[in-house]
């Protein structure tokens, strides 16, 4: 038997072959990570452990593409609701990807937006709101109104909400004024006891800048629109464990993506809806991808295993996984 723990992620396989996943291996305090044994009685007499080469953000193998669903469920849900989050861990998502503001009051919320009138029966800046005014608006009904009363949570709540019932968190810092607001980000993460689940990404370097400067522990991602001269360079000056441009930018250069990895980061793209884009990152070797259709991306990885004896993936776990 092996097990391959890398970052959330634990794979059990017995003789080469897959039996178990899960992306919630439980852990003692210090970090240890127990082998757990329901219903009976077995003695492991040859237990060796190695360190794992490459990044935990990286691939462990040709099936491990990683799941991660854009605003929670949002082809299904409203974008940025405590819905979105449950749609996209129960359609097989490793993370929840998210947007975060600051209410008037300083609390971190999740609004994609500047204003709230796209998304809420709000109107104006996310900031001229106190956070317990913002939690009384309707962020259900813009989208069907079998959402109405969906409600616009606060940052606090969804880690909360991850922590208990499962699932990682794909940060997205959308406004920072000052190394303070990063601090009232960071201090949330870290008082939900989430900051080994949390992975911060923005389109500014500056806010990942400040992460770096205040929790070195939080691993840092750069979202671009269009691809550095030299990812590697911007990645290393930035201390990054992740790469995400845009599936489009990519398509520049799908080199960048073997650089990339040589140089121990993971590399996801943003925001793909489609099978036949799926299949185009895929091949250029991306590890996971951002999308609104998360439970389709699922059913495409594992369809695509279905053929080859492959297993997989399913949320929460461990799960046994097929025959
Ligand atoms: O996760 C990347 C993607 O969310 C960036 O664009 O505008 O949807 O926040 P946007
Ligand atoms: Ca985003």
């Amino acid at each position: 038997m092996r097990v391959e723990v890398r970052g959330r992620q634990a794979v059990w396989f017995l003789d080469g072959r897959q039996v178990l996943m899960t992306t919630l291996p439980e852990r003692s305090v210090e970090g240890g990570l127990a082998l757990a044994v329901g219903g009976g009685t077995v003695s492991f007499d040859d237990v060796r452990v190695t360190r794992a080469s490459s990044s935990a953000f990286q691939r462990v193998d040709a099936e491990r593409l990683a799941v991660v669903a854009h605003r929670g469920a949002s082809s299904l849900a409203p974008e940025n609701t405590m819905v979105a989050q449950e749609v996209g861990r129960r359609s097989g998502a490793e993370f929840i990807e998210n947007d975060v503001r600051f209410s008037r009051d300083g609390v971190p919320v999740l609004m994609h937006d500047a204003t709230l009138d796209r998304t809420t029966d709000g109107t104006g800046k996310v900031g001229t709101l106190s956070a317990a005014q913002i939690g009384l608006l309707d962020a259900g009904s813009w989208f069907a109104p079998a959402f109405a009363g969906a409600r616009v949570p606060t940052l606090a709540e969804q880690l909360a909400d991850l922590r208990t019932r499962g699932g990682s968190l794909l940060l997205e810092t959308k406004e920072a004024d000052s190394i303070e607001d990063i601090a009232t980000v960071i201090d949330v993460v870290r008082a939900e006891k989430m900051t080994g689940r949390v992975l911060v990404q923005s389109f500014d370097p500056q806010h990942l800048r400040w992460v770096r400067a205040l929790a070195p522990e939080i691993p840092l991602g750069l979202l671009r629109d269009k691809l550095d001269a030299d990812p590697v360079a911007v990645s290393k000056e930035l201390g990054l464990a992740m790469y995400i441009p845009s599936g489009v930018a990519l398509e520049a250069r799908p080199g960048v993506v073997g650089d990339l990895h040589e140089a121990g980061l993971g590399v996801w793209v943003w925001t793909v809806d489609t099978a036949e884009r799926w299949d185009r990152y895929d091949r250029y070797g991306v590890d996971g991808i951002i999308t609104n259709r998360a439970g389709e991306l699922t059913g495409w990885i594992n369809g695509r295993g279905a053929g080859t004896g492959v297993s997989g993936t399913a949320p929460g776990g461990p799960v046994a996984l097929g025959p």
